[in-house]
């Protein structure tokens, strides 16, 4: 048995991993701002599951909450917390664009350092972020969200040739589109989007084996890698090519 703590645990990716662990009979913590999005009866359900009401912008709260978890072990947490613009205006939103960065970038880090603190004691142990596919390109009306996916797939890079030296397992996941309350608000076409069970099950497996960089599907990867690869001009231009003129809104 092993014991997982999943930041943003209470919907979508974050609680389908979640029942997938609890179903196979691990210790399991969740954490998000509104505990009553979990489905009803879980408590119930897995005697196993731990929940804690906070945001990962609360340093301190978040913390304390990976130590109390901790108490009984601690093996791998997950930073799955994570926020998007929904639409795609292409005018920025100042206050959008803070709180993005803030919870996909500096929540993450809160939720890093004090499992680094346990695990560097261990020498043993595993952190894996949730990033995107979004992070490989700049994409348009998505600014502050790609820049924060972006980050987290540098800040991961640099973490997995850093830690192993500690014993410790760093893992990326960028996910295309899973179907899950955040990409209900889009209001774009989402090309091979995926069922959140799929998704959940493929990102269950890459953190099994301890993937360093797991990028799905493979066809959004395809598209991602030749985009990320284009001369910067021509990128350009074909990102503008099916976008209205926005300029006036
Ligand atoms: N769905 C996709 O297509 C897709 C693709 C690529 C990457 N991702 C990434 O996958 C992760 C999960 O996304 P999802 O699609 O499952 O979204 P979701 O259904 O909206 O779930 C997001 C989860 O994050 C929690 N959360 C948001 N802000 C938080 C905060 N400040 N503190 C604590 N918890 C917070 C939410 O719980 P509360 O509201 O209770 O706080 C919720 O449990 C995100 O990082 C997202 O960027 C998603």
């Amino acid at each position: 048995m092993k014991s997982y703590f999943i930041t943003g645990g209470t919907t979508g990716i974050g609680w389908e991993l979640a029942r997938l662990y609890l179903e196979e009979g691990h210790r399991v913590a969740v954490c998000g701002r509104n505990l009553e999005k979990l489905p009803n009866g879980v408590k119930e359900k897995y005697s196993q599951l731990m929940t804690y009401q906070l945001s990962v912008t609360d340093e301190l709260a978040l913390d304390l909450a990976i130590k109390d978890f901790a108490k009984d072990g601690l093996d791998v947490v997950v930073a799955n917390a994570g926020i998007s613009h929904g639409s795609k205006d292409r005018w920025p939103d100042r206050e959008a664009s803070k709180a993005i960065i803030n919870t996909n970038i500096v929540g993450t880090i809160n939720a890093f350092f004090p499992a680094l603190e346990i695990f560097k004691e261990k020498r043993k142990g595993q952190i894996v972020a949730i990033a995107s596919v979004a992070g490989f390109v700049g994409l348009p009306g998505a600014s502050a969200y790609s820049a924060s996916k972006g980050a987290l797939i540098h800040l991961c890079e640099s973490y997995a040739l850093d830690l192993p030296n500690w014993g410790i397992d760093v893992t990326t996941i960028c996910p295309g589109f899973i179907d899950t309350p955040l990409t209900k608000k889009n209001d774009h076409s989402m090309p091979f989007l995926m069922s959140c069970e799929k998704g959940a099950q493929k990102i269950k497996k890459a953190i099994d084996k301890k993937k360093v960089l797991y990028v799905f599907p493979w066809q959004m990867a395809l598209v991602m890698h030749l985009l990320r690869r284009l001369p910067r001009f021509l990128y350009r231009r074909i990102m503008k090519l099916p976008m209205a003129d926005y300029s006036n809104k």
